[in-house]
């Protein structure tokens, strides 16, 4: 069982710095909303679902502090507050909609009430995702036959979903289920979440993984070593366009010219209805220092610019199918996951 990535404990927010990981397993427990805010901007906390729960933690962190019984100047307080999580990160969706339900969460009356309330909102976001990831883990195991051998891109597993995991979460189930599986995972530059993250957590469930550079997956796939390819979300657009981590597109295309079935598994807390394609999801800048230097070590010559998108677009038509804890969905994705999505 991998360790918490995100936990309440006695009125604070545990983390486990995820930056740190697999070299120490470092804890910290929060009090105060700004240090949440810059473990979600440091990636200390990282992964779609996790920056959501973590925010909606971070959101009654805050308010608990406010400092005043006027119910109007508490929610211009609680306002600055989201601001704050707001321009954290901007691609993940998941943080979006546990700001709106903590905004709704505020309507009480009194202002104690409403810190409770938010509270008890942020818990709910919580036990929400670990539900949602665990029932979809069991759908997507579906798909996952004895013997398989899948490619994973990033980490989308406990530590990014404070939860069961979504496409670790698919693996997982099925070696629940009794299936012989075996992972790929591809180191993710530049800040290496499949090296460091994703093979520390299959490591600690007993399933079998072979780390790959980013572009060696072309060749693996070429080579029929690949059955299928499972991915998380960081947002999925209503006609089942899916930002995920850089290098997503690249093997999603790569699994179409090689007929390697290609799913997305995402809690249907990504699923972002308002946006009808994926032409509108914001892309993270990320500092070019995470691509000139690895682990502290330069490794450009002085003045070499680098660029820094942390995601990128997956065009549906390469998606075989898109695994929620509602369902499966497959083309049409504009009608499969208008019925996901309550
Ligand atoms: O930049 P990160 O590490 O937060 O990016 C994470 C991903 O891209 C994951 O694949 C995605 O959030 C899905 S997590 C279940």
């Amino acid at each position: 069982m991998t360790a918490r990535a995100v936990e309440w404990l006695n009125g604070k927010l545990r983390i486990l710095d995820q930056s740190k990981l697999p070299w120490e397993q470092t804890f910290a427990d929060l009090d105060d909303y700004r240090d949440v805010v810059l473990a979600i901007k440091d990636m200390r906390v990282r992964g779609a679902p996790a920056i959501g729960i973590a925010a909606a933690y971070g959101i009654a962190l805050g308010a608990s502090a406010i400092r005043t019984a006027n119910k109007d100047e508490f929610l211009v307080l609680l306002n600055q507050i989201t601001q704050a999580f707001a321009v954290s990160r901007p691609t993940a969706v998941n943080l979006f909609q546990s700001i709106d339900r903590m905004e709704k969460a505020a309507s009480g009356e009194g202002v104690s009430e409403v810190k409770r309330a938010l509270v008890n909102e942020a818990k709910r976001i919580h036990r929400e995702q670990i539900a949602a990831t665990r029932q979809l883990s069991q759908l997507g195991a579906e798909l996952v036959k004895d013997g398989f051998t899948l490619l994973t891109h990033c980490n989308a597993g406990s530590l990014a979903t404070a939860g069961y995991g979504t496409a670790l979460g698919v693996i997982k189930a099925a070696k629940e289920q009794g299936k012989r599986v075996s992972v790929l995972a591809t180191e993710t530059r530049p800040l290496l979440q499949g090296a460091r993250l994703t093979t520390w957590e299959l490591k600690q469930e007993g399933i079998p993984v072979t780390l790959i550079t980013d572009s060696m997956a072309g060749h693996f796939m070429q080579q029929r070593r690949i059955d299928c390819v499972v991915v998380g979300a960081d947002r999925i657009a209503a006609n089942g366009d899916v930002a995920n981590k850089i290098g997503t597109y690249t093997l999603a295309v790569l699994a179409s010219e090689n007929d390697i079935p290609f799913y997305v598994a995402a809690p249907t807390s990504t699923i972002d209805r308002s946006l009808s394609s994926g032409h509108g999801i914001p892309i993270e800048e990320r500092n070019p220092e995470e691509v000139t230097s690895i682990h502290g070590v330069c490794i450009v010559p002085e003045g070499i610019k680098a660029a820094n998108p942390a995601f990128d677009v997956t065009p549906h038509s390469y998606v075989t199918a898109i695994i929620t804890e509602n369902g499966i969905a497959r083309e049409p994705y504009a009608e499969a996951l208008k019925l996901m999505v309550a």
